[in-house]
Order: C-alpha cells, then structure tokens, then sequence
C-alpha cells in the first residue's frame, strides 16, 4: 500500500524497514517459505533488516552474507567468539528531498529480546540484553545522525522500558511475535510506534520538512480487506503460494527430502463426531450445521491445508496423539469437530455415562478465536450459532 501511495508522488523518498522475526523458524515448510520472504524482501525494496531470533539461524542456513550487509543490523546479537556485534549494530541512511539541499541523516539501531525454545548453543553467536547494548552504541550513533529509530524486536513492556532507560532515540519502532499492537505513543522522549505480525499493521513515519527543519508524524495504517492490493506484489503472492503449497503436499506424502513419515498409531483416543452421533444425534445435527463442520474447506480454498501454522486451528486435535497430523495421514480429523472442544472421547463412548467427558466452556473457544484470527468474537452471540 506505501508502494501504492508512493507511486502517485515518485518524487517522495520512502525507505522501508523490517522489524525482525520474519523468518519461520520451525516446521518442515520453513526453507521454502523462508526463499519466498526473502525474495518478497526483495521485491519490496526493504532497505533496513532487523536479525532477530527466528531470522539468524534462517540466513545463516541459506548462507547469506550478512556479516558485509548494509540491510542486516543488530545491535545484540553477538559473536560467541569475540563478543563483538556479528551484524552491523547500526546503519546510517541519508536521505534527501527535492529541492531542498539538506540532508536528512537516519540511524537505525538493531534491537532484540528473545524468548523461544529455538537453540543458539551450537550456532556460534549469543543473545545480549537489548538495553546493555542500546547504551552502548547509541551515543556514537547519536553524533552521527538526526533521528535515531531503534527497530526494537521486543514484548511491549520492553520496549516502554528502552523508552524509559535511554534519552536519545527518536523513534522506537517496534512489535513482537502475536502480541497484538497499540496506538503510538509517547514516552521519555521517544516516540513508540507498534507494528502487529503478519502484515495486519503497516507502521508509517511520514518526515515532514518545515523551514529546514525534520519533524515526524507517525501512523499505522490497519491493512482490512479493503486496503486493495498491489497487482505486481499480488501476482508474486500467487506463484509464492503455489510454490509452497506443493511443497507442503510433498512434505505430507512423505515423498520430500527431509520429510516427516506416518508415526503408526494403534489405537486415537479421538473416534470424530460421527461415532458421537449415535448416542447425541441433536448435538450433531446441530454441529453438521455450523462452520465448524467444514473448517478445512476454507484452507484448501487458499491452498493452506497442509500450511502447519493454519491448520492447527482448523482442525481436531492438532499435535495430541492420535489427532490431526495431515491430510493424508488422517483425513478423519479434519475440520472443528465435537472432540476439538470436548477432548478425545473414546473411553466416554464406550463407558457412558459412567465415563465422562472433560469439561468444556468459554476459555476454550479462546485458544483458536484469538483477537488476530477471531476480532468479532464474543462468546454469547458465537454460542447462539452453535449451540447444541
Ligand atoms: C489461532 C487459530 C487460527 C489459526 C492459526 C488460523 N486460523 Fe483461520 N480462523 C480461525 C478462526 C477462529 C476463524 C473464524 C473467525 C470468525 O469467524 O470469527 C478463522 C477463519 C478463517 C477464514 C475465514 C474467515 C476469513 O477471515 O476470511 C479463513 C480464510 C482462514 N481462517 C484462513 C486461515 C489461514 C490461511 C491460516 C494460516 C495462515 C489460518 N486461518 C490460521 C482460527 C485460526
Ligand atoms: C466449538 C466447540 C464445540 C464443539 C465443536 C462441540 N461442542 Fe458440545 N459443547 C460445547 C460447549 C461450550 C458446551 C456447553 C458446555 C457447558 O455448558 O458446560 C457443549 C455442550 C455439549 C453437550 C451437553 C453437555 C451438558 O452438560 O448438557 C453435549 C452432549 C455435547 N456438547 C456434545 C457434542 C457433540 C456430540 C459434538 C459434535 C457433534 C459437539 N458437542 C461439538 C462446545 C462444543
Ligand atoms: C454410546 C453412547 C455415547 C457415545 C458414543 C457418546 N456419548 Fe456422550 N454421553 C452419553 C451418555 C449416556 C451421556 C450422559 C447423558 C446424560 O447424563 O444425560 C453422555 C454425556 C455427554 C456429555 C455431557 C458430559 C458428560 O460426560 O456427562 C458430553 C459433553 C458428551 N456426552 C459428549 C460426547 C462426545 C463429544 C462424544 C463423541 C466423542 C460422545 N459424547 C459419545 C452417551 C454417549
Ligand atoms: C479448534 C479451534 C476452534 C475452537 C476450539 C473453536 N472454534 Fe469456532 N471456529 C473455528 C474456525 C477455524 C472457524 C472458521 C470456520 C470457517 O469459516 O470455515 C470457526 C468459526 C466459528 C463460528 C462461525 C462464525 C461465523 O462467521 O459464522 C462460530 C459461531 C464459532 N466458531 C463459535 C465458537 C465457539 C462459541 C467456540 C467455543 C465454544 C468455538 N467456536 C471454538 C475454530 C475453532
């Protein structure tokens, strides 16, 4: 959309910046998905890289040349070895607008927390504490430029503490994992920009130029539907997509290198819903109505159903034992059935009543009806749809 907006007034500088994290860390799909990022990255021109944990095991596996880029920053990510920055902590970015003779000097900082079971013991480099590393880059960084933005990989406490603890940078640009987004704000003297993941939140610092002088004026923009796309980025999306959903189908015939093979499971704890219609036919008749009942048809029609970061919520029992796999492995588990709620029902159908089943309720529909998947959800007026 910024490519869009840019368009109409080519004459305006734009400088696109990334965050981190975003790579794909985990999952058998991640070196495909990952070439597509990449090239995605590319073919939007983003200038500014922040490495943060998902991305570094990432670029370094597609033996990329980060330690010589200009586009790769981090600030604390270290080398085990030398205790030094293995990236560029910093990078400088001129720009100037026409007409006016000035040059405006931009200084980003690469800043991240980390807080997932991906391994670095192996890999050669260590995580340092963010604010460690901000106070000790930023006064060099500070002398050099006119703003300083840190791209601050961070759960938003930490980054309201980096606004806290520090005095000189301009802008924190920052976002993390689900964590969800909050308007700009202000705090010490920096401004705090959120941004959300996947795409939902474009951030925008608009720098506006009054009598020689930079001022800027933040915004997010929320990427709905209605937001239209670029054709050319929407053509790539298409090839991306078939690409990746082929190599997932590999992947789940087991046929692909590297794939995962059927764990042979003798006996589910989970039966599906039609073993649970002979003795509850109105509570079926009731689901075989609703949403739930097809919830796989609406990933296949974006060519998501072997996506591992899709289905877990379009499906029963995804990663218990005995519950979904993929589509090959069991189609039977497929869709939102009665056990996705209820729990594996086995045992309760061969011993009812005397076996009962796990209790169910409200916090359960959170798990998949999260504020990014589900916004409108609301517990009394989602039941009344699909009550049984
Ligand atoms: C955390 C659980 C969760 C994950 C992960 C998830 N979904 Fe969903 N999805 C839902 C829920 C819940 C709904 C129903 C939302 C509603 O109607 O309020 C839904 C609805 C949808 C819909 C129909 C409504 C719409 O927005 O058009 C599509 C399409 C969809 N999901 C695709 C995907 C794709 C593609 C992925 C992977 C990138 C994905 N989902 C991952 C939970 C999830
Ligand atoms: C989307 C989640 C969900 C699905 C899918 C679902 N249920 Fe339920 N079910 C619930 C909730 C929530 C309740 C209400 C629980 C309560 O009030 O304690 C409930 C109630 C029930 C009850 C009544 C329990 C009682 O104490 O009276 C039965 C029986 C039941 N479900 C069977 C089924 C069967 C059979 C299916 C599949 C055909 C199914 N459910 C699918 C969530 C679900
Ligand atoms: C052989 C018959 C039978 C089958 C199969 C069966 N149920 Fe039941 N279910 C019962 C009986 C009987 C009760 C107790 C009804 C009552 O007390 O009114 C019951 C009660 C329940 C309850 C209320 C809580 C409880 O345990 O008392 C839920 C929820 C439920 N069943 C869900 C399911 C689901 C989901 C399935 C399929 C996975 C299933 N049942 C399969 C017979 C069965
Ligand atoms: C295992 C994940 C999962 C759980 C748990 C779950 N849902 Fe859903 N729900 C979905 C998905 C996925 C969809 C979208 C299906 C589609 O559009 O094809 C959906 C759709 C719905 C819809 C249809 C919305 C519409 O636009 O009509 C309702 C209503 C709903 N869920 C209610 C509930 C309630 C209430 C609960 C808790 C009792 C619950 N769900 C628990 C995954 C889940």
């Amino acid at each position: 959309m910024i490519n869009e907006n840019h368009k109409k007034f080519p004459e305006k500088p734009l400088l696109q910046v990334e965050i981190g994290n975003y790579m794909q860390a985990t999952g058998p799909d991640r070196v495909v998905k990952n070439k597509w990022l990449w090239r995605g990255m590319n073919q939007l021109g983003i200038q500014v890289i922040n490495v943060a944990e998902d991305d570094i095991g990432e670029i370094i596996s597609q033996g990329m040349d980060y330690q010589n880029s200009d586009r790769f920053i981090s600030a604390n990510l270290l080398s085990k070895e030398s205790g030094m920055p293995l990236l560029k902590p910093y990078v400088i970015k001129s720009i100037s607008l026409p007409g006016n003779p000035r040059k405006f000097r931009l200084g980003f900082i690469g800043l991240s927390s980390r807080n997932s079971y991906i391994p670095t013991d192996e890999a050669g480099y260590v995580w340092a504490d963010p604010l460690v590393s901000a106070r000790k880059w930023l006064p060099e960084l500070r002398q050099q430029c006119d703003f300083v933005i840190a791209l601050a990989c961070m759960p938003a406490k930490d980054a309201v503490q980096l606004a806290v603890d520090t005095s000189n940078i301009d802008i924190i640009l920052t976002g993390f994992k689900h964590q969800g987004s909050g308007l700009p704000a202000t705090i010490n003297k920096s401004s705090l920009i959120y941004a959300e993941d996947e795409g939902r939140i474009l951030g925008e610092l608009r720098f506006l130029v009054r009598n020689g002088e930079g001022d800027v004026k933040p915004l997010n923009h929320i990427l709905t539907r209605n937001v239209p796309d670029d054709p050319e980025m929407a053509a790539f999306i298409v090839r991306a997509k078939e690409e990746i959903s082929s190599r997932q189908n590999e992947i789940a015939k087991g046929n692909g290198i590297g794939s995962a093979r059927a764990e042979t499971i003798t006996v589910s704890n989970y039966i599906g819903s039609q073993s649970c219609a002979q003795c509850h036919q109105a509570a079926f008749d009731a689901w075989a109505k609703s949403k739930h009942a097809h919830a796989i048809d609406i990933l296949k029609k974006e060519k998501k159903e072997f996506d591992s970061s899709c289905v877990v919520c379009h499906v029963t029992g995804a990663g218990q034992a005995g519950g979904f796999t993929d589509l090959y492995k069991t189609p039977q588990m497929a869709n939102v059935q009665c056990e996705a709620c209820h729990g594996p029902g086995r045992e309760h159908s061969l011993k009812a009543p005397a076996v009962k089943m796990a209790k169910t309720g409200p916090e359960y529909c959170l798990g998949c009806h999260t504020k990014g998947n589900s916004p409108e959800f609301e517990f009394v007026s989602y039941w009344e749809k699909i009550k049984h």
